[in-house]
């Protein structure tokens, strides 16, 4: 007899119906990068250019993290990058679908995947891009970034770097805070190369 799968240990992305974000998303967006990267680079979840395209930081704060690699003098080839929630959640505006932050069930339900992906790959550093990649990664929901940034934690043999989200260095409203959030995630990407070396 074939057994039934089990819904709460799917073993694909597009299986997985451990919360209900599959329901409004295109598709799931796995993780992307070297398979065995010593560094992870966690976000919060796809927006909606990578819902369409499948694939991780493609969008505008896809274009901010690839100018704060170079800045930092990391090849985005060697990273492994993935997302703490693997759905888009958003909701209508318009015509627009505009992004909505996950709840703290989605990002636990998610974490099943994320922690198959630090499994397979193994890094030693993990930048956290913003608060909801902390909560995931440290699973707590109670953290926050402020208590993190500039503080390298080591945990299961680790180490975790936070820092702010690249859509935040895009969208918060003076130019001096942009520069700052943006100079913010490319010391963030120094010190995990530290942390390599
Ligand atoms: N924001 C994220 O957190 N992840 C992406 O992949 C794109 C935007």
């Amino acid at each position: 007899m074939k057994e039934k799968p089990d819904a709460q240990q799917p073993s694909t992305l597009d299986e997985c119906r451990r919360c209900d974000l599959w329901r409004n998303a295109t598709q799931p967006v796995g993780g992307q990068g070297a398979r065995r990267a010593k560094l992870m680079l966690v976000g919060e979840q796809p927006g909606d250019q990578e819902d369409l395209a499948g694939k991780p930081f493609v969008g505008p704060a896809g274009d901010l993290l690839d100018a704060a690699l170079e800045a930092a003098g990391i090849d985005r080839r060697q990273v492994y990058i993935t997302n703490a929630v693997k759905h888009f959640k958003w909701e209508p505006r318009g015509k627009r679908r505009m992004h909505k932050t996950p709840a703290q069930k989605e990002v636990a339900a998610c974490h099943y995947w994320l922690e198959a992906e630090l499994e397979s790959v193994g890094p030693d550093v993990i930048v956290a891009l913003g608060a909801t990649a902390l909560k995931s990664v440290l699973q707590s929901g109670s953290v926050t970034l402020k208590d993190y940034m500039g503080q390298p934690v080591e945990r299961g043999g680790r180490w975790i770097v936070a820092t702010y989200h690249p859509a935040y260095a895009l969208r918060v409203p003076s130019s001096e805070a942009r520069a700052e959030a943006r100079q913010a995630i490319i010391d963030a990407l120094l010190e995990a190369k530290r942390l390599l070396s």
